[in-house]
């Protein structure tokens, strides 16, 4: 066994008949016959990949498979948001018929959250639920969209609005996979990584507040990084599967961010996910305070440390014009369900101490949106 190997962490994400390892670490895409050999026996294989990552790790990963005799076909999509679509979807499960693979084989995903997401559904679907690998390339996909099982593609009515709970059996997070990310990609899924420690986890807070260099230069803390958030993760889902109760906390600094996402029309040049959360993840703490439920002192401090590392913490950092706060307003209630002028928001009090509010008022929203989204941010 390399010195690689023998620093590879395991979280197991607790579903019973159901519940699966995620391992972690430097050099599992060329571990990853043996891991999958070992927990699916006799399986062949379907990768799905996009152009960029099967350039960089697609070989490696065939190759690693056929030495562990697991026959695979590799299928490979345009990368981007737009793969997640009817027509893509068609296209890959008329491959993955093609290769006359069967219920028991498995489909692998090999790439950032389009993928997992556009794969995880094929496998939900084809002969009624085949095997499903999620072998996750981007910092974002390690932390959060490879785990938890949920699945989907984009209908021209908004962002994952079909799709299927399809757990993977196995998780492969090679983190040597990171060293090409774009830095501001790397920041976008750090934002995901922050929302662990603010959901319960404050001491995981405090951790990357003082390591968070040490996260981004790669080694053993962004490993450690890594298997917290997903050990958060795979904590939440393990009581709330299906998103009936707490999994929705997962959902902090989403609901102004999906709104921003959506008035930004979805153009990463001005704003991808994971800054439209960071930039959600400050409001929901201003907000909070606002509203009495928290100190203002600690929104400070999840401004201090966003902005430490680049990510951006309000909206008059996003390029180009915005929507004024009534319309921003629209936005939000268009992601939400509202109930009789009330919204679901997840607020806090405190660091670590998320909670779901149920019963916000639109009407605070806007009035802290009008303060909120002054140029100066302040509010
Ligand atoms: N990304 C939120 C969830 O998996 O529930």
């Amino acid at each position: 066994m390399s010195a690689a190997e023998r620093r590879i962490e395991t979280v197991r994400v607790e579903l019973g008949a159901r519940a699966y390892d995620i391992l972690i670490g430097d050099g599992l895409i060329g571990a990853a016959g043996r891991e999958i050999a070992a927990r699916l026996p006799g399986a062949r294989a379907a990768i799905v990949t996009d152009e960029n990552v099967a350039a960089r790790h697609a070989a490696a990963l065939a190759a690693s498979l056929e030495a562990a005799g697991i026959a695979a076909t590799t299928i490979t999509v345009a990368p981007g948001e737009k793969s997640k679509s009817f027509s893509m979807l068609e296209e890959v499960v008329d491959a993955v018929l093609a290769a006359r693979l069967e219920r028991g084989d498995a489909v692998i995903a090999l790439g950032g959250g389009v993928v997992g997401d556009l794969a995880g559904f094929v496998a939900g679907i084809v002969r009624r639920g085949m095997r499903f690998v999620q072998m996750p390339t981007s910092l974002l996909a390690q932390v959060d969209s490879s785990v938890g099982g949920k699945t989907g593609i984009n209908s021209p009515r908004g962002k994952n609005l079909v799709g299927v709970f399809q757990q993977p059996a196995l998780v492969l997070a090679d983190t040597g996979a990171l060293d090409t990310l774009p830095v501001r990609e790397f920041r976008a899924g750090y934002a995901e990584v922050a929302k662990y420690g603010l959901i319960d986890r404050p001491d995981f807070f405090a951790w990357l507040e003082a390591n968070w260099r040490e996260v981004f230069d790669g080694g053993p803390a962004r490993a450690h990084a890594i298997a917290e958030s997903c050990r958060a993760k795979a904590a939440v889902v393990a009581r709330d599967e299906y998103e009936t109760g707490d999994r929705a906390l997962l959902n902090l600094g989403h609901t102004f961010g999906h709104a921003l996402e959506a008035a930004t029309a979805y153009d990463s040049a001005r704003l991808v996910h994971g800054e439209g959360v960071a930039i959600g993840m400050a409001l929901a703490h201003r907000f909070s305070a606002r509203l009495n439920l928290a100190s203002p002192d600690d929104a400070d401090r999840v401004e201090a440390h966003l902005a430490a590392v680049g990510l951006p913490i309000s909206t008059g950092e996003i390029p180009g014009e915005l929507p004024g706060p009534e319309r921003m307003l629209d936005y939000i209630a268009q992601d939400k369900k509202v109930a009789r002028g009330a919204l679901t928001f997840i607020l806090t009090r405190g660091i670590g101490r998320a909670f779901i509010a149920k019963d916000v008022a639109s009407s605070e929203v806007l009035a802290f949106l009008r303060t909120a989204m002054l140029p100066s941010g302040a509010g």
